[in-house]
């Protein structure tokens, strides 16, 4: 038997460490937490975004050859690599025989100039079938359910031709109206809103919405809103609630808020700005993320904060720090616009926590929350690295610090930046966002990786962790792994404060992105196995890290990281670890019971179900055991040699 004595406290694990990050990714938020079932809901997902041409059907966003800010100042050719979309994409028209309807974007007159794009119909000729549909898909499907609520919202406006009713529907996915409500007239040559609530008669997972349309002549549409009435919390304009309710099942310390490569935008004209994602939402012009496609803003800085309040999460806004993403244009504002974007933080600050007698402390009591939002980090950009950066970084740490001495201030440059300090270099920083996407048993082999850093004057934040190669779309060793690496920043809690797995959503219809946390169709969802990994480390969190030394015989214990690598290998080990015994202050608090049978101990890869609910796995080439959960003591590590007897590694 082997014998470890855990006496000491090393360090104390932060009650902070696991968080959320949430990005428009992968229709994370459209078509995802976002409730909204109206895909393309005011025409502008074929919108140019700013700055931005069209060349060869592809978006060119650097169509000047601005400098690339990772170039040293050259000449930045870059291309979006999307290709333009249709005029209408999710629309459609559905036609009877013999009908004769047209469907245009139209700029003229728009709803308002922040949205330019409508629909415009000119209806020549109906069919006589009354079954002539102007047709939304939704988000690949809207989920009708039988006697539940919908809120439909829309702006229309027609020419003096168009006379008569029009009728809404829910389309079942067998083309049955399962829903409907007749508006008696809507003819008037000026926009107006109408509204009505839809109660489907049958669940359906993948109807559709439709106008039924009943007259000749023009007929314009803009803004078209469909909203369960069922959201998150019952908010108006909410988030859906099975998937708000996976975040708050995770009890996160902190949200992390929108971005990722979206906050850096596809160039810096239309790279996001909190102050465009607030008030009436037909006056948000959106942001185009750098993933292709358009986000309304509809879930908006207001509606983050209000979420972050609403799961009892501190938040943690991420802001662009003038400088664009660096795959799809890199330009960067200049010295002299640096002002601007300070102004607009500030601002974002005092929106979220400045006394309502301020300017935007103000607004934010004007859209019903006079008491301050949880707001508690701001973060500097994201992923950017370099004396550029870290100049620019400076001037906002500086200017931030001298209004909001409390906010902590997190730089996106990586710990290994933060260490090679030089005079271009970052001069402080509260935290320091370092982002880590890991191999399948990466962390394994890896286990010491935040033992080897550094200590300074600021802490660390995992922004994005993942293990998301080799493990197809995220698997059952996704998950191990990703539990060793999270065991690996609880064993460096004086250093690891804070973390978020990432990306968070994916709207399985439209990945962006190969592994990710928790997926969704229209209808269904589900948290993939790292989801429940990261809840029950949260849950079970350790407080306390131990010392921990180790007796056995005969020794073969070794506390060096075996540097092994990976490979083929058969090793002797059933007999060596199969009773261990973990003594804390001379008191034996556990003794393991391995249900294995010793001929699986032939592979050194492979993980075991221990009693009580603890786990333990030896990863191929790591020649080490870890115990990655047990309920009776504090989580940690234990690392072992195995004895080689035979095989080659
Ligand atoms: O999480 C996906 C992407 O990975 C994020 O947008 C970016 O920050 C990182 O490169």
């Amino acid at each position: 038997a082997m014998k470890v004595y855990t006496d000491k406290v090393k360090n104390t694990v932060s009650p902070n460490l696991h968080g959320i990050f949430f990005e428009e990714i992968s229709h994370g938020g459209e078509g995802g937490l976002y409730a909204e079932l109206i895909q393309n809901r005011g025409f502008e997902e074929s919108r140019i975004p700013p700055g931005s041409v069209v060349e060869n059907g592809m978006l060119n966003a650097n169509p000047d050859k601005k400098p690339h800010y990772n170039l040293n100042g050259r000449a930045s050719d870059w291309r979006m690599p999307w290709p333009v979309k249709t005029a209408m994409p999710y629309w459609k028209l559905s036609l009877g025989d013999n009908a004769k309807v047209n469907a245009t974007i139209s700029t003229e007159k728009p709803l308002t100039t922040a949205t330019p794009q409508s629909a415009l119909l000119t209806v020549e000729q109906l069919s006589g079938t009354g079954k002539d549909y102007f047709v939304n898909e939704g988000f690949w499907g809207i989920n009708a359910k039988k006697g539940e609520s919908y809120t439909l919202s829309f702006y229309t406006k027609t020419n003096e031709a168009y006379k008569g009713p029009l009728t809404v529907v829910l389309l079942s996915s067998a083309g049955k109206e399962i829903a409907s409500h007749t508006f008696k007239s809507v003819d008037g040559k000026d926009w107006k809103k109408y509204t009505c609530t839809l109660i489907p008669s049958e669940t359906d997972g993948k109807s559709s919405f439709a106008f039924r349309l009943e007259s000749t002549g023009e007929i314009s549409f803009d803004f078209v809103s469909l909203f369960p009435k069922k959201t998150f919390k019952n908010r108006p304009n909410g988030l859906r609630a099975d998937l708000a309710q996976y975040l708050a099942d995770l009890k996160p310390a902190f949200v992390r808020w929108p971005g990722g490569c979206f906050v850096e935008g596809v160039n810096v004209e239309s790279a996001p700005n909190w102050k465009n994602s607030i008030g009436p939402l037909e006056n948000r012009p959106g942001t185009f993320s750098v993933w292709g496609y358009w986000s309304s803003d509809g879930f908006g800085y207001h509606e983050y904060l209000q979420f972050c309040e609403d799961i009892k999460a501190d938040a943690l806004y991420v802001f662009n720090a003038g400088v664009s993403c660096e795959f799809r244009s890199g330009t960067f504002i200049s010295d002299g616009e640096v002002q601007t974007v300070i102004n607009d933080v500030l601002d974002a600050i005092e929106y979220a926590v400045g006394p309502v007698t301020s300017k935007w402390g103000k607004l934010r009591a004007q859209n019903g929350h006079p008491k301050p939002f949880p707001l508690k980090y701001i973060e500097v950009g994201n992923e950017q690295h370099g004396p550029w950066y870290a100049k620019r970084y400076n001037q906002f740490h500086e200017a931030i610090k001298a209004k909001y001495p409390d906010i902590k201030i997190v730089s996106s440059m990586g710990i290994g930046d933060i260490n090679r300090r030089t005079l271009d270099s970052i001069k402080v920083t509260d935290i320091a966002d370092e982002h880590a996407y890991k191999s399948a048993f990466w962390s394994f082999t890896n286990y010491d990786h935040f033992d080897n850093y550094k200590r300074g004057d600021y802490e660390v934040y995992v922004g994005e962790y993942a293990t998301n190669a080799g493990v197809g779309n995220g698997n059952m060793q996704a998950a191990l792994n990703d539990a060793a690496y999270i065991l690996g920043m609880e064993n460096n809690g004086d250093l690891v404060k804070m973390s978020s797995y990432a990306p968070l959503f994916e709207n399985v219809n439209t990945r962006h992105w190969p592994v990710n946390l928790i997926k969704y169709k229209a209808d269904s969802s589900f948290a993939r196995i790292s989801y429940y990994t990261i809840q029950l480390m949260n849950e079970q969190r350790s407080d306390e890290n131990y010392t921990v030394s180790l007796q056995q015989k005969p020794s073969t214990v070794k506390k060096a990281r075996n540097k092994g690598g990976i490979g083929l290998a058969t090793w002797d080990t059933q007999t060596e670890y199969r009773n261990i015994e973990v003594i804390q202050n001379g008191q034996t608090v556990y003794k393991s019971d391995f249900v294995n049978k010793a001929d699986e101990w032939q592979s050194v890869r492979g993980s075991w179900q221990l009693k009580d609910g603890a786990m333990a796995q030896t990863a191929q080439g790591a020649q080490r055991l870890m115990i990655l959960k047990d309920k009776s003591f504090d989580t940690y590590t234990l690392q072992l040699e195995a004895r080689k007897t035979s095989g080659t590694n």
